[in-house]
C-alpha cells in the first residue's frame, strides 16, 4: 500500500476530547477510551478508526453497548456506521506491553512502562484517528502498582490521584493543549527524579524534572543545564516561551530513536541524557545539549504548530534541527558546529540523495512513514531552512517565524504555510525556492574564476546541475544563496563590487543563484585574488572548483571564514589522497607531497586559532568521505593510502605533534568547559598521528589509556589500542569491559571500538561479539553499537572481498526484523550504495538485498527499504 501526498483528504471526523483509562498490569494492560467525536462536514461515511494488535473487550456508542453487527474489526481498523453529527464512542481493549519488542506504542523498558507514538504508534494503544490533523484534548488516568510504579506520568498537569486496594494507586493527568495522538505519552515505573526550575520571561515558574533509573541521578546535570539554556535561548532568539507549569524528561534504556518531543513529557534514549566526564565523551556531551534543545524547541515547532500529514515532516524536523544547530552554535564554537553539521550531512545525506532511496525533503509517497525519518528530511531540511535564513537575514527570518506562529498556533499545517509566512512577512518571493521541497538530488555547482589583470576584474562563472534521481529524470535550476569572498595577497578579504554597482563591501558577499548558469564580474580587483566560495556552506551542494594546491594551503592559513579554512584543508587532503590512490592503483610508489605536511605544520603552529578547529583541519578525511569522490570505490586502496599518509605525516611532523599534544594535555581539565573540550579535541587529533610512530606510538596511547582521566581521552586511546597489534591490546579491552560491565552506555562504546577497528580480523571479532553475553538484539543502542557501526563505519571490514561482512549484517537484519522492524530497516542503508562498488561486490551486495526481500513474513519497514534499494 503506497500512500500518496496528492491523496490527502481532510478527516471525516474530528475528536474533541479523549479520556483514557490505562490500567497497567503484569499480565497485560487494559486501555479504556472515551472519544468525543464530531462529524467534519456533511457526509454519511462511517467512522474508521486505526487500531493494531488490540484485543477488544467492549464497545459502546453514545452510552449503549454495540452489538457485533454494528461495527467491523480488521487488522488495522475499527469501523462504526451510523454516527450522528456528534457522538461518544467508548472502547476497552487489552494490550501486551511486555511482548512489545518493536518499541512502538506502549512497551516496558527495563521495568519502566513508556510510550513511543510518533508517527503511528498510538494505534497500538487504542483505536483512534491516528493522524496529526486530528487534534484533541487528552485526560489520562493511569492505574498501577504502588511498589513497581510509584511514578506515573502523562502529558500536561496532574489533576487528581488516589489509591485503591491491592497496593494500587491512580493518577489523572490533563493536557490543556489540543494535540495530535503522536504527541501522547505515558510513563510508569520506579524512577528517581532530579528537579530544577525555570522562570519564563513573563514570570511563569516551570518545574523541570528529569526522571532516570535509580543510581543515575548524578548524570543529569548536563541535560538540565542544556534544558535551561534552551528555554532562555528560545525566548531570546525566537520570542517563544514555555506554556505549561511542568516540563518533564524521562530517560529510558530501550529506544528506537534519539528522543521524542511529547507535550510536556519528552521521552529520551538514555544516551542523550546521562553523562558525567568519567562515562561520557565530549561528543556525547554535545549530543545531549543539542538533542535536549531539539526536543524542547519542538514545543513550538512541532507541537503548538504541528504537521497536517506526514508528508509535512520536514516542516517540524528541518526547522527544529535548524533551530538546535543555531542554539549549539551560540553555546559553543559556531564554526566547529557548522563543520560537524556539514560532515554529518555529507556522510549520511549525500549518499542517500545519490542512491536508490533519494527523495525530496517533502517526499511524495511512502509505504512505511518510519522509513522517512531520514537525513534528507532532517538534515537537508535544516539546510533548506538555513538558506531561507540567509536569503532573508536574521531579522527577516524572525519576522517570518513570528508571523508563522501568529497565523498557525494551534493548527496542523503544511510546509507551504511556512514558506508563505516567510514570504508575506518580508514581501519576498520564494517561488523558485520552493523547488527545494520537491526536487531530490544534491546539486553540483561547477565554478570557474578568471582574473583579467588588464582591467582588474574577476569573472566568476557558476553552473548548477542536479543529477537525475529515481523518478525524477529532469531537474530545474534552484534558487540558493552563494556566499563568496575574494582574498588578497596579504590574506585579507578584498572589498567586493560587482560591475554596475556604486560601492564595495569588504568581506563575505551573499550572491543569489537562480539560473542554470550565472556570471558575476567583480571590478577594482588590484591583484589576482584567491577565491573562497560557498563560505559557511551556504547551500547543500557539491562545489566543484579547481583550485591549485597552493591556493588551498593559502586559504587554510588565511581564509576569514573558519568553515572554509577547514574546507580548504579537506580539499587539499582530498586532492593529495586521491592522487595517492591513483598512484597505488597504477603501481607507483607512494610519496607524500611536502606541501601537505607544510600546510598541516602551519596549522599545528597556529596558536591563535580555536584548537578544536585545528583538530578538524588536521584530521584527514575519513575513508567513507574519500570514497564519495571515486567513480568506483576502491576500498583497499583508500584504506592503505590513508594509513600511509597518517604515518608519513606523523613522521614528518613528529616534534610539533608531540609539543602540541603535551600542551593540550596540560591545558585540559576534566570538565565540560569549552577550552578543555577544545584542548582534548586537538590532543586526540595529535594522538591519532603519534600512535602510528614505531618508537613512541604505543607508549603514548597506553599512557593516555591508563591515565583514565576522562572518557574522551580513554576512548581515543582505546580506539588506537583496539586497532593495533600491540601485546597490551586484549588486556586493555578486557580491563575496560571489567571496569564498566554494569554501565550499558559505556559498554556500547566497547562494542563500537572493536566493530570499527581497522584490522584484518575485525569481522571474526565482531562475530564473536555478536555471541557475547552482553550482546542482545533487543536493545537498539547495542545493535547500533555493534552492527550499525560495523556496517557504516568500517568499510574495509564490511566490504571484505569475500562478502562475509555483507552476510553477517544481512543475517542480523533478518533476525532483528522479527522483533524490531524500525531498527532493522535502518541497517539496510549501506547495502543501498551497491552501485558505487566493483562488479564482484555489487553482485554480493545485491544478493544480500534479494535474500532479505525474499524472506517470508518480512515487515513493511524492511521490505520497503530493501526492495527500493534493489533499483
Ligand atoms: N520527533 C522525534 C525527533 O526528531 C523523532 C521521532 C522518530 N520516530 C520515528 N518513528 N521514526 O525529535
Ligand atoms: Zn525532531
Amino acid at each position: 500500500d503506497v500512500i500518496h501526498l496528492e491523496d490527502y483528504r481532510v478527516p471525516d471526523f474530528l475528536i474533541e476530547h479523549v479520556e483514557l483509562h490505562v490500567d497497567l498490569g503484569d499480565g497485560g494492560t487494559r486501555v479504556g477510551s472515551r472519544l468525543t467525536l464530531r462529524r467534519n462536514g456533511e457526509h454519511g461515511r462511517p467512522l474508521v478508526l486505526h487500531g493494531e494488535g488490540l484485543e477488544l473487550l467492549s464497545i459502546a456508542l453514545d452510552g449503549k453497548s454495540l452489538a457485533a453487527g454494528r461495527y467491523r474489526l480488521d487488522d488495522e481498523t475499527l469501523t462504526v456506521e451510523g454516527l450522528g453529527a456528534e457522538a461518544v464512542l467508548e472502547t476497552e481493549c487489552r494490550i501486551d506491553p511486555d511482548g512489545n519488542t518493536a518499541l512502538e506504542g506502549l512497551y516496558r523498558s527495563n521495568g519502566t512502562f513508556c510510550t513511543q507514538c510518533e508517527a503511528e504508534g498510538f494505534r497500538k494503544i487504542t483505536w483512534y484517528l491516528d493522524r496529526p490533523d486530528v487534534m484533541a484534548r487528552f485526560r489520562t488516568t493511569i492505574v498501577g502498582d504502588r511498589t513497581t510504579q510509584p511514578v506515573m506520568l502523562s502529558n500536561g498537569n496532574p489533576v487528581a490521584s488516589g489509591t485503591t486496594g491491592d497496593n494500587r494507586h491512580w493518577v489523572t493527568w490533563e493536557d490543556p493543549f489540543p494535540k495530535p495522538s503522536y504527541l501522547f505519552a505515558l510513563v510508569a515505573g520506579d524512577l528517581a527524579v532530579v528537579e530544577d526550575s525555570f522562570t519564563t520571561r513573563s514570570g511563569r515558574e516551570v518545574a523541570l524534572r528529569i526522571y532516570v533509573e535509580h543510581g543515575n541521578e548524578d548524570r543529569c546535570g548536563h541535560a538540565m543545564t542544556a534544558l535551561k539554556h534552551a528555554m532562555a535561548w528560545d525566548e531570546r532568539v525566537y520570542g517563544r516561551e514555555y506554556d505549561l507549569d511542568i516540563f518533564m524528561i524521562v530517560a529510558v534504556s530501550d529506544f528506537n530513536m534519539g528522543a521524542m518531543e511529547n507535550k510536556g513529557l519528552n521521552v529520551f534514549n538514555a544516551k542523550y541524557i546521562l553523562a558525567k566526564p568519567e562515562t561520557a565523551t565530549d561528543v556525547d556531551f554535545d549530543g545531549i545539549e543539542s538533542v535536549v534543545a531539539h526536543e524542547y524547541f519542538h514545543n513550538w515547532t512541532g507541537n503548538r504548530v504541528t504537521c497536517r500529514d506526514w508528508f509535512q515532516l520536514t516542516l517540524k524536523e528541518g526547522l527544529t534541527v535548524f533551530r538546535d544547530q543555531q542554539f549549539s552554535a551560540d553555546m559553543n564554537s559556531a564554526a566547529v558546529k557548522r563543520i560537524a553539521d556539514v560532515q554529518r550531512l555529507r556522510a549520511a545525506q549525500f549518499p542517500e540523495d545519490g542512491g536508490p532511496l533519494a527523495h525530496p525533503i517533502q517526499p511524495q509517497s511512502y509505504i512505511e512513514i518510519n522509513n522517512f525519518y531520514t537525513a534528507t528530511v532532517y538534515e537537508k531540511g535544516a539546510e533548506v531552512i538555513r538558506m531561507i535564513h540567509r536569503l532573508l537575514g536574521t531579522d527577516g527570518f524572525r519576522k517570518g517565524s513570528d508571523l508563522y506562529f501568529e497565523r498557525h498556533d494551534g493548527q496542523a499545517v503544511t510546509t507551504e504555510d511556512f514558506v508563505a509566512a516567510m514570504e508575506d512577512a518580508n514581501d519576498a518571493d520564494l517561488g523558485q525556492f520552493r523547488r527545494w521541497y520537491v526536487q531530490a538530488g544534491t546539486p553540483r555547482l561547477i565554478c570557474s574564476g578568471d582574473y583579467d589583470a588588464a582591467d582588474g576584474s574577476y569573472l566568476l562563472t557558476v553552473r548548477q546541475e542536479t543529477p537525475a534521481t529515481p523518478g525524477q529524470p529532469e531537474k530545474a535550476p534552484l534558487h540558493m544563496p552563494f556566499a563568496v569572498g575574494l582574498i588578497g595577497r596579504d590574506g585579507a578579504d578584498l572589498p567586493l563590487r560587482l560591475a554596475g554597482e556604486n560601492s564595495a563591501e569588504a568581506g563575505t558577499r551573499v550572491l543569489q543563484l537562480r539560473e542554470a548558469e550565472s556570471r558575476f564580474r567583480f571590478v577594482d580587483i588590484p591583484e589576482r585574488p584567491v577565491a573562497s566560495l560557498l563560505r559557511g556552506f551556504s547551500a547543500p551542494v557539491r562545489l566543484e572548483f579547481a583550485q591549485p594546491a597552493e591556493d588551498l594551503a593559502f586559504r587554510m592559513a588565511h581564509d576569514s571564514d573558519d568553515f572554509n579554512r577547514w574546507e580548504a584543508a579537506q580539499e587539499l587532503q582530498n586532492k593529495v589522497l586521491l592522487g595517492l590512490v591513483a598512484d597505488r592503483r597504477a603501481g607507483r610508489p607512494l610519496v607524500l607531497p611536502d606541501m601537505l605536511a607544510e600546510a598541516l605544520g602551519t596549522a599545528l603552529d597556529d596558536d591563535g586559532a580555536d584548537p578544536s578547529l585545528l583538530a578538524l583541519m588536521l584530521t584527514l578525511p575519513g575513508e567513507v568521505m574519500l570514497a564519495q569522490h571515486m567513480e568506483v570505490i576502491d576500498v583497499e586502496a583508500i584504506h592503505d593510502v590513508r594509513e600511509f599518509a597518517v604515518k608519513a605525516l606523523a613522521e614528518r611532523l613528529r616534534d610539533r605533534l608531540l609539543a602540541r599534544y603535551r600542551a593540550c594535555h596540560a591545558a585540559a581539565r576534566p570538565g565540560f568547559d569549552g577550552a578543555s573540550m577544545a584542548a582534548r579535541h586537538l590532543q586526540n587529533a595529535c594522538l591519532a598521528y603519534l600512535s602510528q610512530l614505531d618508537d613512541i606510538g604505543r607508549e603514548t596511547a597506553l599512557a593516555q589509556y591508563r591515565e583514565r582521566r576522562t572518557m574522551t581521552e580513554t576512548m581515543a586511546a582505546l580506539a588506537r589500542i583496539a586497532a593495533s597489534d600491540w601485546p597490551e591490546r586484549d588486556e586493555a579491552l578486557a580491563d575496560f569491559h571489567a571496569a564498566w560491565r554494569n554501565d550499558p552506555l559505556v559498554i556500547d562504546k566497547w562494542f563500537t571500538v572493536q566493530a570499527t577497528a581497522a584490522r584484518a580480523d575485525t569481522l571474526e571479532h565482531v562475530l564473536a561479539l555478536a555471541g557475547h553475553e552482553d550482546f542482545t538484539l533487543r536493545n537498539p543502542n547495542r545493535v547500533r553499537a555493534l552492527i550499525g557501526a560495523f556496517a557504516s563505519a568500517n568499510p574495509t571490514a564490511f566490504h571484505r572481498a569475500d562478502g562475509a561482512g555483507y552476510d553477517f549484517v544481512a543475517e542480523r537484519i533478518l533476525a532483528l526484523d522479527a522483533s524490531n522492524p524500525q531498527v532493522a530497516a535502518r541497517l539496510i542503508a549501506p547495502f543501498g550504495q551497491w552501485r558505487r562498488y566493483d562488479k564482484a561486490r555489487q553482485e554480493r551486495m545485491l544478493n544480500q538485498l534479494k535474500r532479505i526481500v525474499s524472506q517470508p513474513g518480512l515487515s513493511k519497514d524492511v521490505r520497503e527499504v530493501a526492495s527500493k534499494s534493489l533499483n
